[in-house]
């Protein structure tokens, strides 16, 4: 069946959010692929694909840009039948232990990588609800984002903002369990060279990292009784 499928943070062409874009239109389906800027990568896929790719602008760090992008939306489709919330943000001391870091960078960082996902699933979730199969929303996580697993004495604001979005992904789950309409996880999607960068040690390209996951997504869409953090692997992760 041909899914409509969002992705959020499509733009950049090493990325894994476009190369989940690609994917997707490669085997058939059609694409919304959410963006803050123009992106030529994105366009030069438009021009291949056609009407099978939607370029949707939106801001997740602002409620008012996402509920206009999901208004505008609902003028071109009908449903949505897989959204994954990939958008990330980071600040440049990211990489910066405690008592390096400025503290001031992390609610930024929180507010777009988890509370933009949250505002995304609100807003689009009426579009979720039309779709005719299982809606799924992956959000992409991170094993960072373990507090159980935690071992790093730095990217205190990335795992903080992954654990909020895990935290967030558990809590939506239990408002829309009851229903089975909609299904929700958070996902570790792997190690990838999402910089592109040959030199990269992680072992997975962003389009092969997106290939695992297109088989994982519908293997996990009808399962209600799971753990809701998986990895790439399909191995449940600890919170
Ligand atoms: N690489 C890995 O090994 C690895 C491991 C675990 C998890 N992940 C996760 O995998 C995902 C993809 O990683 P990546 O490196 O490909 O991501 P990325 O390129 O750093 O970020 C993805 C996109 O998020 C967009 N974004 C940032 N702020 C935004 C905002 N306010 N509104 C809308 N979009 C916004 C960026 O758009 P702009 O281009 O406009 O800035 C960017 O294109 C992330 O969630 C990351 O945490 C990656």
């Amino acid at each position: 069946m041909k899914q409509n499928v969002m992705v959020t943070g499509a733009g950049k062409e090493a990325g894994l959010g476009f190369n989940l874009a690609k994917r997707y239109l490669d085997t058939g389906n059609r694409v919304i692929a959410t963006v803050r800027k123009r992106s030529e990568a994105l366009e030069r896929l438009k021009e291949e694909f056609k009407d099978d790719l939607i370029i949707l602008y939106m801001d997740i760090a602002s409620s008012d840009s996402v509920r206009k992008a999901a208004e505008e939306l609902r003028t071109k489709i009908s449903h949505i039948d897989l959204l994954i919330n990939n958008a990330v943000h980071v600040s440049p001391d990211c990489d910066k232990g405690f008592f390096e870091a400025d503290l001031d960078y992390i609610p930024d960082t929180v507010n777009v990588t988890a509370v933009g996902a949250m505002r995304v699933i609100k807003e689009f979730f009426p579009l979720l609800q039309n779709s005719p199969i299982t809606a799924l929303i992956m959000n992409i996580s991170s094993e960072a984002g373990s507090i159980t697993r935690c071992y790093r004495t730095n990217i205190i604001e990335y795992a903080m903002a992954k654990a909020a979005l895990n935290m967030a992904t558990m809590n939506i789950f239990n408002t829309v369990k009851k229903d089975r309409k909609v299904n929700i996880f958070a996902v570790h999607p792997g190690w990838i060279r999402t910089d592109g960068r040959e030199d990269n040690p992680a072992p997975l390209s962003s389009y092969e990292a997106a290939v695992i996951l297109q088989d994982l997504f519908e293997k996990k869409r009808e399962d209600f009784e799971g753990h809701r953090f998986i990895t790439n692997e399909n191995e449940d992760y600890p919170f």
